[in-house]
């Protein structure tokens, strides 16, 4: 036994000797050109000279390029991404998914697979932040900074790739108006509504919170879903919007519903430009949300539905106090949430015919880890910004973004339920080139510098270490030739595309909302984030946790069809992610395919 773990530890350095002998001297730091493959690990070994290490890894030899022999079975035995994508979304297939969705042991043991293989992409613990190009402890500890998937690009490399691509990256205005600006509204192709786009925002900006001050790489959540973007971001926050009375929180009535209240009956902290009337500036969980009507909806329906579920656990629970009733309530939210998420949201994004489940118990007695931290590049390809559409339109009224950014009152003067109605009408735009809305092009400005400033490495490495294959050529990343020829341009080499603008760019993968670089590299997070709440650990997840069976079987059979229906006056519409008219035939707006001219 001893002798092959002591064999194990030599490996390494047999490795050094070799490389150490084949690699040529050169003064730039050799891992620059990220020589290991299969995501092995690169280090220095003297100023001109690396090794890769591939300990605990399914490959050997001295760049990691052989798989072991389990790895090529597994490999064999399992299809490539395209395939299982094509049998999840393809029409023609929808009939296995149709018996699979009916057989619970069978669609259980898939979603176990689903959350294993896609958590296990991750590093839990993470080992790298933005701080260092290399592994450090304080990367596990420091939780005021995001992770990363992949360190930096080491500062001393010759270019902001590494090797590849030019010595300065591309001007960034040009990219946004050769590849980002839109010009025509392009509506997103699988049916999603504005009802989607806000919950995406209002959903991730609970852990999605970079702290602009400090810098890019930090952040002030708790890396993860902790549901304070409806509660609060700290005890003091959460108690400024509590009633102390049977749990709930403080609200007004507003023509027979709740609503928040105005910060100056609770002292919050909200974020509202100086114009904004006092009564029209909210109390809410999270201080950016005045900014949008819907970011508004969804704040409010949460708020009512803590209140209607403490009003059910007080009627259970006639024994315990507004706290325990609070603390309940806000574990069955959390709860509701999940499922919500997984069960709609998730759902609708993956254009899967497989019905995707929140089952927490299938993962008791695995390996699997319940802790989760946000990594930097997982905030950054969430900047969904395209799927706004330029304006909003409020039963019939048409706002353009200036005269409905900060006006959250507008839900309350045309009714929570016909705005409601009119975010379910409305079709999101699609989360691709040529769509990002005037009010947004900042934030897009914005976001590619501060990845620049991360040094976030390309996206061909963040497609290898999610498995997937590197683009070969810009035609294969875009799928067409006229922007392929102008970011060759730009960029010189395909290995030398950065993270996010190849994102954007990139084709879409068949009946789907997004590339495959985007569902690759976001759903193993969005998996880990999810599974991995602490709600979902065998000593969280019982029924005792939520109240009893009533609490807990609120948690098991949320909707978002319920969670508004519950929770409005008036007649309540069909609640969907996709708009009622979508036709999956229908031919929709593309992109003309013609690129602006080169002059700014
Ligand atoms: C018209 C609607 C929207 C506006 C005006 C808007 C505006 C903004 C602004 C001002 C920022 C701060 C960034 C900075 O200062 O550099 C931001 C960040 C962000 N937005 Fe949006 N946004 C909108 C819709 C959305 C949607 C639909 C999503 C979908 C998920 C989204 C996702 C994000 C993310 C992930 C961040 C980064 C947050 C952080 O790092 O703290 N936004 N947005
Ligand atoms: C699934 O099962 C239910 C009840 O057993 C049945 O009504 C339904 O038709 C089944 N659906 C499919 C697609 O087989
Ligand atoms: C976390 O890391 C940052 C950046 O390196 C540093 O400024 C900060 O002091 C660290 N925080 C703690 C608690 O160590
Ligand atoms: C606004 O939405 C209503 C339905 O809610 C629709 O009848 C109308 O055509 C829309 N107007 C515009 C300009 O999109
Ligand atoms: C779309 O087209 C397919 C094949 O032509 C057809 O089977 C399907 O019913 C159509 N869907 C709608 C909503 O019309």
């Amino acid at each position: 036994m001893w002798l092959s773990t002591a064999a194990k530890g030599m490996w390494p350095f047999v490795v050094v000797f070799v490389c150490q002998l084949v690699t040529s001297s050169s003064a730039t730091n050799p891992c620059c050109s990220y020589p290991c493959q299969n995501d092995g690990m690169c280090m220095t070994t003297g100023h001109d000279t690396y090794m890769c290490d591939c300990s605990n890894m399914d490959f050997y030899g001295d760049h990691c390029e052989h798989p072991t022999l389990m790895k090529r079975i597994k490999t064999w035995l399992r299809p490539d991404t395209e395939t299982t994508h094509y049998l999840l979304v393809e029409p023609k297939y929808k009939w296995i998914w149709n018996i699979v969705n009916n057989l619970t042991f069978l669609s259980r043991r898939i979603m176990k697979v689903i959350y294993m293989l896609r958590a296990d992409v991750l590093d839990s613990p993470p080992i790298y932040n933005s701080a260092h190009s290399y592994v450090t402890l304080d990367a596990a500890f420091n939780r005021s900074l995001y992770s990363r998937i992949l360190p930096p690009v080491p500062e001393e490399c010759p270019t902001p790739m590494g090797t590849k691509g030019p010595k300065e990256l591309p001007d960034v205005d040009l990219l946004i108006k050769k590849f980002f600006t839109r010009t025509k509204f392009l509506p997103e192709p699988t049916g999603s509504n504005v009802l989607f786009s806000y919950f995406a925002q209002h959903f991730t900006h609970m852990f999605f919170k970079t702290d602009f001050q400090k810098g890019p790489g930090f952040q002030w959540g708790n890396h993860g879903v902790d549901m304070s973007n409806v509660y609060g971001k700290d005890k003091a926050a959460e108690n400024r919007l509590r009633s102390f009375k049977g749990g709930k929180f403080k609200m007004q009535l507003v023509k027979g519903e709740e609503y928040p209240l105005p910060v100056s009956k609770t002292g919050a902290e909200m974020v509202y430009p100086k114009h904004v009337r006092e009564e029209h500036k909210y109390a809410l969980g999270h201080s950016l949300f005045g900014l949008l009507p819907g970011l508004f909806v969804y704040s409010t329906v949460w708020m009512r539905e803590h209140n209607r579920v403490c009003g059910i656990l007080a009627k259970t629970h006639p024994e315990w106090d507004d706290e325990r009733l609070f603390q309940t309530g806000k574990l069955i939210i959390l709860g509701e949430t999940i499922k919500i998420v997984i069960e709609d949201y998730v759902q609708h994004l993956s254009s899967y015919n497989y019905q995707l489940l929140f089952v927490p118990d299938v993962l008791f007695g695995e390996p699997f880890q319940y802790q989760n931290r946000i990594a930097a590049e997982f905030n950054h390809l969430y900047h969904w910004h395209p799927l706004m559409p330029t304006n909003f339109n409020i039963s019939g009224t048409v706002y353009e973004l200036k005269d409905y950014m900060f006006h959250s009152e507008l839900v309350i003067k045309h009714g929570f339920a016909n705005v409601l109605d009119s975010m379910i009408k409305q079709r999101a735009g699609l989360m691709s080139h040529h769509n990002h809305g005037p009010g947004t092009l900042h934030v897009l400005r914005d976001s590619i510098i501060h990845q620049r400033q991360l040094r976030f490495q390309s996206l061909n490495n963040y497609r290898k270490r999610f498995n997937l294959a590197p683009y070969t050529t810009f035609e294969e990343l875009t799928g067409e030739t006229v922007m392929a020829a102008e970011l060759e341009k730009l960029y010189h080499d395909v290995d030398a595309v950065e993270m996010y603008v190849g994102m954007i760019v990139e084709k879409r993968r068949h009946r789907a909302m997004f590339g495959s670089s985007v569902i690759e590299i976001g759903g193993p997070n969005s998996v880990k984030g999810l599974m991995s709440n602490y709600i979902c650990s065998p000593q969280y997840w019982k029924p005792s946790t939520f109240g009893g069976e009533v609490g807990f079987d609120i948690v098991n059979t949320a909707s978002m069809q319920k969670l508004f229906c519950q929770n409005i006056k008036g007649k309540c519409p069909v609640v969907s992610f996709r708009v009622p008219d979508y036709d999956e035939n229908e031919t929709i707006e593309t992109w003309d395919g013609k690129l602006p001219h080169d002059e700014l």
